[in-house]
């Protein structure tokens, strides 16, 4: 632990620029930036000539000791995070998912309890609605307003699928408190007859769920979310975009002026198909063609998809084994918090299709935008959390269960070879990865609050009115074009910031 640190001769990468320079840390915050700093005497400096500096990641998908199929998963909020620090990512974002008969606000504390305490690093909370009611709504009321809860998600699959009635009330609702809807998107009727039918033909292995679950299954039902956003003129989040006919939607969605977003997990750009192994199991499916990865890291590339996630969602291989003669029973969900920088970075940027910029993005800046913990999190800037990696994108990596820091007893990954180790991780201003060496602190992690945002709504001539209510009570009506504020309208009001 370290509370005055130099870091040197960088390549400061932000999503916006790349710079050469030098940046000074006291008590967890960047408090300077640039070259000849004049600091402290009895500060540590870490050289890093020759590496890139880069905001720390934030998954803002993970789902730590979740009661889920049955069973529960395996990494729990102190292995899950410790394993986020070691491949450079330093804030996760979980999900508080209420347990049958829990209300969303009691799910939230249960996560609390299970998290605060564990944590290795900064961890924020969603809060899943798995049906509507005014109860839910009076929920998202507490949530926001003093729970420091910014997003609610819902899925249209699983046996805790909502309808679209329940889907308009739950986005209306998130419009109005300035809060983000967010989806696991698709047809969750369509999945469950289409099994009906693969098990009753004897279909009972794993290759039965990618059958049952084919591409336009989820582009129906991320279609379905995007036109109920634009009814009730919400924002929209589309977690786990697998195919590029869901980004196809999401694209038109975008040019009609809806506000949406799309998540890609590691998995599915980094994973190939190989649909009967039941550990590689997750919904949506990986898809088994090897272009549809590089068609999901171009719509990162071009911004029709924004950001990735991991949905770190680990069962052993003795849990995986519950559905050996029904794949409906297999546990749903793949590892991913602690290889994410480097999948993304080896299938991306080692690949060209991706800049080192646009790389700090799609891990780190614009879920920090969007969940409104921006300009905190998410940048190199005077003020931000020191949360930093440094990146040596000439060194490789094999990832393998066997090194792995998760609890998981097998890796997605197994036997990928990645560029890019990082060497260093400050989280917090703490020298948490030290020379490639782990060492993590137990409950050093914090719960930080998203606070929601102005309300905004939606005008069909592709017009956003941003509502800023004043502390006297007016409120400033904003309209501006949807593609210039697209990402950008998230750092207008932002948490006081020093
Ligand atoms: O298969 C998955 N993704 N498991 C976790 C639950 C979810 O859908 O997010
Ligand atoms: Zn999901
Ligand atoms: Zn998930």
């Amino acid at each position: 632990s370290q509370t005055r640190l130099l870091i040197k001769n960088g390549k400061i990468v932000n999503e916006n620029e790349i710079t050469d320079g030098d940046i000074y840390i006291e008590d967890g915050v960047i408090k300077q930036l640039g070259r000849n700093l004049i600091i402290p005497g009895g500060t540590r400096t870490i050289d890093a000539r020759g590496r890139y500096v880069m905001p720390g990641g934030i998954d803002p998908h993970t789902h730590f000791e979740f009661e889920f199929m049955g069973t529960k998963s395996v990494d729990d909020f102190y292995h899950g995070t410790k394993a986020a620090i070691a491949g450079g990512t330093t804030t996760i974002i979980d999900f508080a998912f209420p347990k049958p008969g829990e209300s969303p606000l009691d799910a939230y504390h249960t996560y609390r309890l299970k998290a605060d305490g564990k944590v290795c690093c900064d961890y924020g909370l969603h809060v899943c609605l798995t049906g509507w009611s005014d109860q839910v709504k009076k929920d998202m009321d507490l949530l926001c307003r003093d729970h420091g809860v910014n997003s609610f998600k819902l899925f249209m699959c699983y046996d805790f699928m909502v309808d679209d009635g329940e889907l308009y009330s739950a986005f209306e609702h998130c419009k109005n408190l300035g809060a983000i809807a967010q989806v696991h998107a698709e047809n969750g009727k369509i999945i469950i007859k289409n099994a009906e039918k693969l098990i009753a033909k004897g279909v009972t292995g794993p290759e039965g769920h990618e059958i049952s679950r084919p591409e336009e299954v989820e582009a129906e039902a991320v279609n379905r979310a995007c036109v109920i956003a634009k009814q009730v003129g919400s924002p929209l989040y589309v977690s786990n975009v697998t195919s590029d006919q869901s980004a196809e939607v999401i694209s038109a969605y975008q040019s009609k002026g809806v506000i949406v977003y799309g998540e890609v997990e590691a998995s599915s750009v980094a994973v190939v198909g190989q649909s009967n192994n039941p550990n590689l199991l997750t919904s949506p499916p990986i898809r088994s063609s090897p272009q549809a990865q590089t068609n999901l890291l171009s719509f990162l590339a071009s911004d029709i998809l924004q950001v990735t996630g991991s949905d770190n969602c680990t069962f052993n291989q003795s849990q995986k084994a519950l559905g050996k003669n029904d794949f409906r029973k297999i546990p749903n969900g793949v590892n991913g918090v602690e290889d994410r920088m480097s999948v993304i970075w080896e299938k991306g940027v080692h690949a060209g299709i991706i800049d080192p910029s646009r790389f700090v993005a799609i891990t780190s800046t614009n879920a920090a935008k969007i969940y409104n913990l921006f300009p905190r999190k998410g940048v190199i800037a005077v003020g931000s959390d020191a949360d930093i990696v440094i990146w040596n994108a000439n060194e490789t990596r094999t990832i393998s269960a066997k090194t792995h820091h998760q609890a998981v007893d097998f890796n997605v990954f197994e036997g990928m070879t990645c560029h890019g180790v990082p060497e260093y991780v400050i989280v917090n201003g703490r020298v948490c990865v030290d020379e490639g060496q782990l060492r993590v602190a137990e409950g050093h992690g914090r719960f930080i609050e998203t606070p929601v945002f102005p309300p905004y709504v939606y005008d069909p001539e592709k017009y956003i009115t941003l509502l800023t209510e004043h502390k006297n009570g007016t409120v400033e009506q904003n309209t501006q074009n949807f593609q210039k504020i697209h990402l950008e309208q998230y750092s207008c009001e932002t948490p006081t910031f020093p």
